[in-house]
Parts: C-alpha cells; structure tokens; sequence
C-alpha cells in the first residue's frame, strides 16, 4: 500500500466539521435495539468497518454459528455477554489484531455468571460461547478501566434471575447505563461507582439518534489548537462526561474550548464544540484521568509537543492493549517527526514546544495513530507521509475527505 502524503497546513483551518455518529454508542444501539421488543430505528450510525462487523454478526446471530467480528473489541467484548445468555453455541472469531487482544477480563465474570466460556491457551480469540438462560447474578468489581467488560457484564445481566451489581472505581463510560435507562427506566440505578441491574423488558419502537463521535471530533479540534489562527466548529457532539477528558485537558492547557446549544438526546448530553488556537502549556494526566480519554491519548501526545513544558500522561497500560502498542508507536511516530516523547513505564512525558518537521509515520495499521499523526502533519513543516493509512477506515472512512475539505 503506497503511504499517503499530507502536507503542512500553510494556513488557518477555518470552518465547520460535521462527524460521524459515536461509534462506542453506535454498537450499542444497535445490540439493544436488537434485543428490544420492537426494536430501534437508529440513525447517524457512522459507517466504519468495526460498526459494520456489530451490524453483520446481530444479523447472523441464531443462523449462524461463526461471528466474525473484523478487528473491532467492542463487538467481540459485547457479544461475548449478549451469548453468555442465550441459549446455543457460538463462536466469536477476529481479524490479526483483535486476535492478539486479551478476552479473559471479559470471559471471568460470564464464567462466574453460568456461561461457558473457552478462549485460546493465549486467553484470546477465537471465543467459544456456549450461553444459559437463566444466568446466575453476580457481584464483579472491574480489576481494568474497561467499559467493555463493565458493558458484557451488564448485557448478560439482562438474562439473569436476580439483581447484577458491577463496581466500575474507574468511572469508564457509561453508554450502556444510559441507554439501558432509556429502554427500561429503572432498569439500571447507580450509586457512587456501584451500577445495579435488575432485568426488565426493554421497550423499543423508537428511533435514536447517535450523537457525533466526541472521539472523531478530537482530531479536529487538535488540528485547529496546533495550526495558528484557526477556528473550528463540530456540531452535535456527544459531551457525555466520560468521554469529554481530551477537550478539558485541551482547555487547561490553553486552546479555545467552547460548548454551546447544550442539549440532550436518547439520555446523551450532546452540544456544538467550537475549538480555536492559543498558545499551549503543558498538562499533566494523572491515571484517574485517563479513562475519560483513553482513546486520545496519541493526539493528546501530538498537541503536547507544541505546548510549553514536560507533558506527563500516567498510567497508560491499557494502551498497549489497544489495535496496536499504542505508547510505544505514539513515542515512535513523534520521535519520527522530530517531537521528544518518552515512554516511562506506563507513563509518557513529552517535551515541547518542538517544531514538528515533516517524516515518514508508521501507524502501525492502528486508526488512531493514523489520525493523531495526520493532525500531527498538518502542523509539521514539509511535507509528511503515513503508512497504511486507510487503517482510518475502521472508525472514519470519511477522515481524509473530511480534512481535505476544512483545509479548503
Ligand atoms: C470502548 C471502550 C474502550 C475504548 C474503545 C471503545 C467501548 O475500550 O478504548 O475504543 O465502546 O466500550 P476498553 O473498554 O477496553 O478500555
């Protein structure tokens, strides 16, 4: 595959992105409203191949026995709890990278629950599920932030005979509370970090809209906070809490952040989000913090290499569980573009500001760094080239049209 070049920005970003749908809500809308009576009319689904593998296997399952998930986590995670309660055998199979991913954090509790649950001697996939109706409740703290596991938990839970209790001290997102919530109000109460389940029906024959990917949104605002003079605008995004940890660290590090319109859809907070540049500081990103951005955390390492001072991202473990080692191919790529970037056990420290110079990227097939490096380049004097970037089509097909365009 020939790498794709992109060249500096050579001038403000100045418009007006409108995202895809949030791909963590996307699958979940889809699973629910597979299992609601009635169903769920779900609109603004983005069109990335993971929520493509979630749409394939909800329209195998009972017919066939092989699920192939692609490389998408969250489908292989949640459907494990989705078949841990259903009677019948299925098996769960991944492309190469989810094929190295750990599944024992998810296949434990469905255990514990009933289910029969094999992996690989590697605690990988393929998944074999074999389900059980009734499932028993269960009691299970998260030993990982994990909004996955916490996720296969509670979607098994639905087919229990008693009240669930998963114990979340991470604050992970909480999609699958809110939307369970507005399926069955009452279904899910939380109380500090405890979320109870107690199965009901869920009532579908509605429509959802799924509000636009805060997670896709942050490589724009990165690129507007990195190009001197811009102003961008990201309609209707998701600004659910749990998910929102880029953009406020982009705030306290100095970047116009501002939320208008503040609304709310299907029990999500969603507003416009306009980003404009400032001069930068650096942050520091205590582990607590994380879960709220795990998933920026390459672009986050971009941002930081133009920012005055040592940037300190800490525990960061989870990262290198991710589509690819995602800290050590952060450091590696900032290090290609001239940046200073540290791995420190789990922690990154990245000095700034250094002037980005253009450098061949290695994304390491991982969608993320595509697009964290892609902003990255636009601020990077010469013209830059990344390997395999159509990797940005498992979450954002439209990525490089869509940046193409705010450039002008
Ligand atoms: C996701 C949770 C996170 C995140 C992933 C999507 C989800 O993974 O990195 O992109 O939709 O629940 P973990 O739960 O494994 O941290």
């Amino acid at each position: 595959m020939n790498p794709r070049p992109i060249k500096p920005a050579g001038r403000p970003l100045r418009g007006t992105v409108q995202v895809p749908g949030d791909k963590s809500i996307a699958h979940r809308a889809l699973i629910l409203g597979h299992l609601a009576e009635g169903g769920l009319r779900v609109t603004n689904l983005p069109d990335g191949a993971d929520i493509l593998a979630t749409k394939a296997c909800l329209a195998a399952l009972g017919r066939q026995s092989t699920l192939p998930c692609g490389d998408s986590g969250t489908t292989m995670r949640l459907l494990m709890g989705v078949l841990a309660g259903t009677e019948g055998e299925a098996v769960l199979v991944g492309g190469d990278s989810l094929s190295r991913r750990p599944m024992a954090r998810v296949a434990e509790p469905l255990l514990a629950m009933g289910a029969q649950v094999t992996l690989s001697p590697a605690g990988t996939a393929p998944v074999l599920v074999r389900g059980r109706r009734p499932l028993k409740p269960l009691r299970w703290r998260l030993s990982v932030p994990s909004a996955q596991v916490k996720s296969a938990v509670l979607l098994a839970a639905l087919s229990a005979d008693g009240e669930t209790v998963v114990e979340d001290p991470f604050g992970t997102r909480d999609h699958t509370e809110r939307l369970l919530s507005w399926l069955a109000p009452g279904i899910v109460e939380r109380d500090g970090a405890l979320v109870r389940l107690r199965p009901a029906p869920l009532k579908g024959g509605r429509s959802f809209a799924v509000p636009a990917d805060p997670s896709s949104a942050a490589f724009f605002a990165a690129a507007a906070a990195l190009v001197e003079g811009s102003e961008v605008s990201l309609p209707g995004v998701c600004v659910n809490p749990t998910r929102l940890g880029f953009f406020e660290v982009l705030r306290g590090m100095g970047a116009r952040v501002e939320l208008s319109a503040l609304r709310e859809s299907a029990g999500e907070p969603v507003a416009d989000i306009t980003v404009g540049w400032a001069p930068l500081r650096a942050a520091r990103v205590p582990a607590g913090k994380v879960p709220a951005l795990v998933d920026e955390i390459p672009l986050l390492a971009v941002v930081a290499s133009s920012a005055r001072g040592t940037t300190r991202l800490e525990g960061l473990a989870e990262l290198r569980l991710k589509e690819s080692d995602r800290l050590a191919g952060t450091a590696a790529a900032l290090r290609a573009l001239g940046g200073e970037a540290r791995v420190d056990g789990d922690a990154l420290e990245v000095r700034g500001p250094t002037p980005l110079r253009g450098a061949s990227v290695e994304t390491l097939g991982d969608h993320r760094l595509a697009m964290a490096f892609s902003a990255a380049a636009l601020a990077a004097q010469g013209e830059s080239a990344l390997s395999d970037a159509a990797c940005a089509d498992k979450s954002y097909p439209a990525f490089f049209r869509d940046l193409a365009a705010l450039r002008g």
